[in-house]
């Protein structure tokens, strides 16, 4: 029988599942072996208690995955962040449920803001499609210095300073909300071009690496 997963807003009695969350996101990047920014424990509890974040879990409370919201120039930036899901429940909806119920949050809480992502994942470049993201330069994100200043702790950092953060592996994404989207159309784009599309990235990104070997 499949097991039932519940995917809500998460509240303070949530807490306790922090220390397992961030412990998967440093397990999870490190199998990757790509950057990530780093969250502590208490960072995550404080996204918990703000009603900033959404949790998935199973009946008997096994936590399945997490997602928090950022908000970044006076709220004129959204960022849903720290997507991630247990390995063992991976390839089964959840992370698309998980983005779908932060990104409601988030229009709700901050129905002006423009909501952005920075991500390395085909996964999410494709739920962030379907949602009405679409590609853009970094020169469209926020320029707020504590949201870059983030991306420290990340294993890719050198690059996107060598390239005045003009560039880096990650992919910008951005949901504009008075813009006039069509998220199915989005979204079915981005399935007959996903192939291209991560082909793109990966030149793109052997690029940054050759030439940050050569510096
Ligand atoms: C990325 C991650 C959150 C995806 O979680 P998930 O629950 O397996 O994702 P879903 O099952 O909801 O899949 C959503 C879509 O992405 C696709 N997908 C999932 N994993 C994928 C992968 N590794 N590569 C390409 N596509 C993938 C699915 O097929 C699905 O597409 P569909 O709607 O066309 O069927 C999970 O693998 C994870 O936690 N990874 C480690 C942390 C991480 O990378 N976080 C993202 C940081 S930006």
């Amino acid at each position: 029988m499949e097991q039932q997963i519940i995917v809500r807003v998460a509240h303070s009695g949530d807490v306790h599942y922090s220390t397992t969350i961030t412990d998967e996101m440093a397990s999870s990047a490190k199998a990757r072996g790509t950057g990530i920014a780093k969250r502590t424990p208490e960072y995550v509890a404080k996204k918990i208690e703000e009603g900033k974040s959404v949790i998935a879990h199973t009946a008997d409370g096994t936590w399945v995955g997490f997602c928090y919201i950022e908000a970044w120039q006076h709220g004129q930036f959204v960022a849903n962040s720290g997507l991630i899901v247990s390995p063992e429940f991976r390839k089964s909806g959840i992370a698309k449920k998980i983005k779908q119920t932060i990104f409601q949050l988030s229009r709700e809480k901050y129905p002006n803001s423009k909501l952005f992502g920075l991500t390395t994942g085909l996964a999410v470049m494709k739920i962030n499609s379907e949602l009405g993201y679409e590609p853009v330069t970094y020169s469209e994100l926020t320029d707020d210095e504590e949201f870059w200043a983030g991306c420290k702790s990340c294993v890719n950092y050198e690059i996107l300073m060598s390239k005045d953060r003009k560039n880096c592996m990650c992919t910008a994404m951005l949901y504009e909300p008075k813009s006039e989207h069509t998220p199915e159309l989005t979204a079915s784009e981005f399935k007959t071009n996903s192939k291209l599309y991560e082909r793109f990235m990966k030149i793109k990104q052997s690029k940054l690496l050759n030439w940050l070997t050569k510096k």
